[in-house]
């Protein structure tokens, strides 16, 4: 956005406050527009733990996520996700108001606990149905569902076997794509296998900050390879099953740049380089792991068995990228291992989330130039947004800064695919506020205001930002 924009925009805003005229209602001079883009999907994005509650409702099981949130001490101000933002009782209006918005796509995860609660023999029926209202719901009004088959809710009763970190969650896992996609595949087909395999097995079992909270660099090295076959696994089982798929696999991803020309950070940010956006793209395009820059990867033969090269590949359709910071790595004797840290950007001195993540538009685009190097086919932003405080003055969100961040990132998208690199798709995180994991309900993320008293949703003014942007999609 240009300087100039934003000012008319803020002054907008100014406006709204004073003469009570709703932000939506107010002509915004907007650089782009969703019609820049040609044909792409516009979604929004959400994940089965982080907002449909009823933890225990309808035959579900436990998910480690249900266990961790439980447990006092692993999240903040002793929030749990039990209920959440209710959708599992509000998935119509809910799917109504993202429909008012002008979205086509929406994105959502499976409760794999809901769908096999207490081992693999038996499905609960009940858990089966919910999906199925919610697939036929987006249908009805004429809005494309998206399954993400794994987005960090194991069952309790796999993590009780080691989870990820046990060779026996592949046939856990085998069961519940066959399952989910042969009940769902006549009318979905669009698919992603894994949300985020970097961050919940370094995060689950490396740092212990999410669930399951373990500690340890064995359990992490073996759950890096298992859910690196798991992705190729899930993409096959779904190719098998799903009526004219198309299937995509998510990603974190950051740029990493080293703090200084020194080697030894330069060899540090290729370390976290490594850990960070390589080591799972990789594998699935039949390159192996990036050991070669980063010698403790081959702590990982000791779970690699024979046949497993074989297997680690899968043929996307598309990669889902989700970016949200970039890292500026330096060199840290305080980190065992990687020998690496990303500079706090509070100490650095530059603008932050809520989440105290740098605000840096342009990495959107370095981040897609990035793994546009791979042959990849396609490209779908598959997770973008940022969490800002929010206030509501007489009953509106005039969440301007959220919305200078959208504009911003969707021009360095923009600028991507103007240079030829095949982007077709961007999905916000997320929909709603919601229980973002460790941080509880403190972040906001939404584009919809939730007061999780009431469960009252009010749209924020970005939301009508988007509705604006994407009013020639209809
Ligand atoms: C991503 C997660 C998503 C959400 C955002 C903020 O890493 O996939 O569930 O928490 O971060």
């Amino acid at each position: 956005m240009q300087r100039r924009d934003y000012i008319k925009l803020l002054l907008s805003g100014i406006g709204s406050l004073l003469f009570k005229i709703p932000l939506k209602a107010l002509q915004l001079n907007r650089p782009i527009h969703s019609k820049h883009f040609g044909t792409f999907y516009w979604g929004v994005a959400t994940a089965a733990y982080q907002i449909e509650g009823s933890h225990d409702v309808d035959g579900k099981g436990l998910s480690i996520w249900d266990t961790f949130s439980n447990k006092s001490g692993n999240i903040k101000d002793k929030n749990n996700g039990n209920t959440a933002c209710n959708f599992y009782y509000t998935y119509k209006e809910d799917i109504e108001i993202l429909k008012n918005l002008n979205f086509k796509d929406f994105r959502f995860s499976l409760s794999w606990s809901r769908i096999f609660p207490h081992d693999n023999s038996k499905v609960n029926q009940k858990g089966i149905d919910f999906y199925h209202r919610i697939i036929d719901t987006c249908l009805e009004k004429n809005i494309n569902p998206w399954i993400t088959l794994y987005h960090w809710d194991l069952p309790q009763y796999i993590q009780e076997k080691g989870g990820w970190a046990n060779r026996e969650v592949l046939n856990y896992f085998e069961e519940f794509a066959h399952t989910t996609s042969k009940t769902y595949g006549d009318k979905v087909s669009k698919w992603m296998v894994l949300n985020e395999p970097a961050a919940f097995t370094t995060f689950g079992y490396l740092t212990g900050i999410h669930a399951p909270g373990k500690i340890s660099l064995n359990s992490y090295f073996a759950s890096v390879h298992h859910a690196v076959l798991a992705q190729s696994l899930g993409g096959k089982i779904l190719r098998e099953n799903v009526k004219n798929s198309f299937i995509g696999t998510t990603f974190s991803c950051s740029p990493v740049e080293p703090a200084s020309q020194k080697a030894k950070n330069i060899r540090a940010a290729r370390r976290l380089d490594v850990a960070v956006n390589r080591m799972f793209i990789e594998p699935s395009l039949g390159m192996g792991y990036p050991s070669n820059d980063f010698r403790l990867l081959e702590s990982l033969n000791k779970y690699i068995k024979e046949g497993d090269e074989a297997k680690m590949p899968f043929e996307f359709d598309f990669i889902g990228l989700q970016h949200y910071f970039r890292i500026i790595a330096k060199y840290s004797l305080a980190r065992p291992f990687i020998w690496a840290t990303d500079m706090d950007p509070k100490k650095r001195g530059v603008e932050t989330t809520a989440m105290n993540w740098e605000v840096h538009p342009e990495s959107m685009y370095h981040i897609i130039k990035y793994f546009s190097k791979y042959p990849i086919k396609q490209i779908i932003i598959s997770e973008s947004g940022a969490a800002f405080e929010d206030s509501i003055t007489n009953g509106s969100i005039n969440d301007i800064r959220r919305i200078k961040f959208f504009d911003e990132t969707l021009q360095q998208v923009l600028r991507a695919k103007n240079e030829g690199i095949n982007v077709s798709g961007y999905f916000v995180w997320t929909f709603m506020d919601n229980f973002e994991w460790a941080e509880g309900y403190r972040p906001r993320f939404g584009i919809v205001h939730n007061d999780f008293n009431t469960q009252k949703r009010t749209v924020k003014d970005s939301g009508y930002w988007f509705k604006e942007f994407l009013s020639s999609e209809i």
